[in-house]
């Protein structure tokens, strides 16, 4: 498949999206060739030692250089076993060299207890290029709402998710693949929704802000 990706394209079911060939119950294959945003991003060590199981070929790895992030003891400190301590949400992950395709962010977190909703956003300066929004509570139903801000303007909302796969007090894994054209998100190893760029300068997307009812883990990015 010339574009590497078929595992995504085609999941071998209605709803599921297990496994990609050879997939091992983790990445699969090297770390990709990223540059590691210098600041720290890295979240504790979680629940998927040596590199969450996903949806999506290759390898993540952290996204923090190994020693540049708040746990500088060495490259392996990241991995250490110890309990993972939350990492503060509002959380900010700083993009240096902006969005690329086949970038690949894998946040970890857990639910909190009577949630409201949580977002991501991915920004542009102030514009919100992706707002990817999980409402648990919008007139008594749970929805995903994904939208761009331009100009302090909402565009027009998505509301295409074919399934809510968010639990109050549930752990997760969000990923969010940077394609050529769109974002894909997958929760918990299956495919969710696209999104199809309305801000097309990828590399002037340099934030990701994190924020809402969730307790969070952990925040890797990789290539693909
Ligand atoms: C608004 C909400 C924003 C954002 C937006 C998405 O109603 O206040 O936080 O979620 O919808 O369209």
């Amino acid at each position: 498949m010339s574009d590497g990706f078929s595992g995504w394209q085609r999941p071998p079911g209605p709803g599921a999206f297990p496994a990609y060939p050879g997939y091992p119950g983790a990445y699969p294959g090297a770390p990709g060739p990223y540059p590691a945003p210098p600041g720290p991003h890295q979240g504790p060590p979680g629940p998927y030692p040596g590199g969450p199981p996903g949806p999506y070929p290759g390898g993540p790895h952290p996204g923090g250089a190994p020693g540049a992030g708040p746990y500088s003891g060495g490259p392996t400190a990241p991995f250490a076993e110890a309990p993972a301590a939350p990492l503060k949400v509002p959380y900010d992950l700083p993009l240096p060299a902006g969005l690329v395709p086949r970038m690949l962010i894998t946040i970890t977190g857990t639910v909190n207890p009577n949630p409201n909703r949580f977002s991501l956003d991915f920004k542009r300066g102030q514009d919100i290029a992706f707002h990817f929004n999980p409402r648990f509570k919008e007139d008594h139903k749970r929805v995903i709402v994904c939208n761009s801000m331009i100009h302090n303007n909402w565009g027009k909302e998505e509301r295409t998710a074919p399934r809510f796969p968010f639990e109050p007090g549930t752990p997760f894994k969000l990923q969010v693949l940077c394609e050529g054209d769109h974002f894909k998100v997958a929760v918990n190893d299956a495919h969710l929704l696209q999104f199809n760029f309305r801000e097309k300068k990828l590399n002037e997307i340099t934030k990701l802000c994190i924020a809402g009812d969730i307790t969070l883990t952990s925040v890797l990015t990789s290539m693909i």
